[in-house]
């Protein structure tokens, strides 16, 4: 058998999203990456990792609200639902909502993390056999539509068109400043259309003993998932960043309330990438994640704004997590 390599190409495309965001992030005066680009392969499954972890209480805390409240989701949504979920990722969280529901319709997982994100929402079917799946890849940043089946659908009159039912768990919100979270949440709006309803989860913990270990957990799962961004720079860009020379930190901003992802530079050196060379002194940093914390007040504002009326308020009661249902308003904001 001839050995056929199938080598990353050489010249890496400088016209992409991820480029372009890279390259003007590490041009700026402070220099930040989006978090976005964390989850190539191998920072979704690190991520998933993560949500594993003792110190990183919020996917226990969410899962069990799940348990206990899709049911009460269930009886407002009605039968044969669609499910649009946003970031969906492993889809691990998406089989406890569906218990809740009366035969779930369609579920549409959006993500920007593509093939990972397909396997996972088609293992689905293996326990819900008469669920649709109709992955959409996706940057939440962006997204303006979604090819969801028309609300006036001629739809078999005994079942009619199932409601949709916004899914948005894991306190990915949280990765949006709250300005930017309220322009999103309207947008997810009418996306979803007038009457949908949200499962939004979002934390809103404030005790630094807690973040903190949260965020950089004692096996180092959170800085792999960190320093990663540097290697996927490395494979896509043709950039040689030397992992090893940048140490990740997580730091609380107390008057922001987020907990800041950091990778700080030991050393000053240059990289290069995509041709270009970009400079760090010692302890310069690159910023890759903002988490912003956020309790149910102020969420609940938020939501207003939004175009959403908030129907429920599901706390943990071991941290601050809570998760909210919303409920489109039918006229237009
Ligand atoms: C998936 C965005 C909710 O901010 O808690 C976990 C990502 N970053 N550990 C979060 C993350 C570091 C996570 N979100």
């Amino acid at each position: 058998m001839s050995a056929i390599a199938f080598a990353t190409p050489r010249v890496a495309r400088t016209d992409t999203p991820f480029a372009r965001d890279v390259v003007a992030g590490l041009s700026a005066r402070g220099k930040h990456i989006s978090s976005t680009w964390l989850y190539d392969d191998r920072g979704s499954k690190l991520f998933e990792d993560i949500t594993r972890l003792d110190e990183y209480y919020l996917t226990r805390a969410e899962i069990a609200l799940l348990e206990r409240h899709a049911p009460e989701v269930g009886a407002l949504a009605g039968p044969r639902a669609t499910v649009v979920e946003f970031g969906s990722g492993s889809s691990r969280k998406t089989p406890l909502l569906l218990a809740g529901l009366d035969r779930p319709g369609l579920y549409v997982p959006v993500d920007i993390a593509a093939q990972f994100m397909v396997e996972s929402a088609h293992a689905l079917k293996r326990t819900f056999p008469r669920l649709l799946v109709q992955p959409a890849i996706g940057d939440l940043r962006t997204l303006t539509s979604l090819p969801l089946p028309p609300l006036d659908w001629p739809w078999d009159p005994d079942t009619g068109p199932g409601r949709r039912i916004g899914f948005f768990p894991g306190s990915t919100i949280g990765n949006f400043a709250p300005e930017d979270a309220a322009v999103l949440l309207a947008r997810l709006g009418r996306i979803l259309g007038p009457g949908a309803l949200l499962w939004l989860g979002l934390d809103g913990t404030q005790d630094p003993g807690r973040l903190l270990p949260a965020y950089d957990d004692r096996e180092g799962v959170t800085a792999q998932f960190n320093l990663n961004l540097l290697s996927r720079i490395n494979a896509e860009l043709g950039g040689d960043f030397e992992p090893e020379t940048f140490k990740h930190e997580a730091r609380w901003d107390t008057h922001d309330r987020c907990v800041e992802m950091h990778l700080v530079s030991r050393c000053a050196q240059t990289v290069e990438v995509l041709g270009r060379s970009f400079w760090f002194a010692a302890g310069e940093s690159i910023h890759t994640e903002s988490s912003y914390k956020v309790g149910a007040l102020r969420v609940q504002a938020i939501a207003r704004i939004a175009g959403w009326s908030t129907l429920r308020v599901f706390s943990d009661e071991h941290s601050g997590f809570n998760a909210y249902l919303l409920q489109r308003d039918v006229t237009e904001t």
